[in-house]
């Protein structure tokens, strides 16, 4: 009888996610192994929504943004007839194996499911990039310059209006797409979530500038940058995995910025955007490498591991270590950017 293994992928989307599918399901068949996609993510799982996949269904897809199969932020776990039903769609599609496609989330279910014995595996995948136990997660370098041709948009309307352009990132707990785009882009204040904004410090960065003849600036702020300790929440409701829609901080930091130094201040939110489109050569390649890695984790029979990549090299990891904790922005490595505020 065929091999017969399972994908699915979920959280929120991100550009390379079909690199790893085309990746996972040629390469799969390369071996003559069948390979199932489960829609949505999880949710997938509990109601056994699946396709088959083949050379057809992957044909035209390494270039496009988004996912095939399709995501959802479902977590099974928040309910014991749902997470019931995830071990019987193992049993149900005769799957030897499964290859779990996420982030923190995602790939902390596939990790409980792994502590159960069943045959999962791991690829991360996150634009946040801040996944542990990789340096880098596909859909960031996308980001990255998404936001950072943004920023380079931003310089010329600024300059040509004398005005602080505040633009806000995504990046939940981690400061890393701002951190970069904001590297690249020559934004003149990051602000991340890793450290609490001193509003002075950054209307004293903006005030210094114009006595220097700079009479714009581009303060690039991560969703998560916190006033006060607190997150800036659209809605106070939190999604099965506990987390809060982020969103707000730009207009609240344009707001102080424009009072307290007496500057025309405008904002503008990157949102979606930035997970929208075409992965950029980056993404897909490494996309692609951890799809082929992936299919080798299972012929290994390395289940509760997901790759990773070091240096240049795809490494297994414990999906149960790399779930543990947050990569965030080293203090060092973001002390960088401070040398051009
Ligand atoms: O996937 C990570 C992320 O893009 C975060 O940067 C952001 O806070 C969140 O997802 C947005 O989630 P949603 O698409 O569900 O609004």
């Amino acid at each position: 009888m065929a091999v017969k293994i399972g994908i699915l992928t979920g959280g929120g989307d991100c550009p390379g996610l079909n690199a790893v599918i085309r990746a996972v399901v040629k390469g799969g068949m390369k071996k003559g192994w069948d390979v199932l996609g489960f829609k949505y993510g999880w949710k997938g799982m509990v109601d056994n929504e699946t396709v088959l996949l083949n050379e057809q269904t992957v044909a035209g897809i390494l270039h496009r943004g988004g996912t095939i199969l399709g995501t959802s932020r479902t977590n099974p776990y928040k309910n014991t007839e749902h997470i019931a039903k995830v071990r019987e769609a193992f049993k149900l599609n005769n799957l030897q194996a499964l290859i779990a496609v996420g982030g923190e989330d995602t790939l902390g279910v596939a990790a409980k499911l792994a502590a159960e014995k069943l045959p999962v595996v791991g690829v991360p995948k996150t634009i946040d990039n801040d996944l542990a136990c990789t340096d880098f997660t596909f859909g960031f370098d996308t980001a990255v310059n998404i936001a950072m041709e943004c920023i380079d948009r931003l310089h010329t309307t600024a300059e040509s209006h004398n005005r602080v352009m505040v633009v806000e990132i995504m990046g939940r707990h981690a400061g890393w797409i701002a951190t970069y785009a904001g590297l690249a882009g020559g934004a003149d204040v990051i602000l991340i979530p890793e450290i609490p904004v001193d509003i002075n410090q950054v209307c004293d960065v903006i005030k210094n500038r114009q006595k220097r003849g700079k009479l714009f600036s581009i303060v690039a702020v991560a969703e998560g940058a916190k006033f006060a300790g607190k997150d800036v929440t659209q809605e106070e409701k939190l999604d099965q995995f506990g987390h809060v829609r982020l969103g707000g901080v730009g207009q609240i930091l344009a707001e102080m910025i424009e009072k307290k130094t007496g500057f025309e201040t405008r904002v503008t939110v990157l949102g979606h955007i930035q997970r929208g489109g075409s992965p950029t050569a980056f993404d897909r390649v490494l996309g692609t490498r951890f799809g082929i890695d992936a299919l080798r984790l299972i012929e290994e029979k390395k289940f509760g591991h997901m790759v990773s990549l070091q240096g240049n090299k795809i490494v297994p990891v414990r999906l149960e270590e790399a779930t543990g904790s947050l990569k965030l922005v080293p203090k060092e490595f973001f002390e960088l950017t401070e040398i051009f505020f």
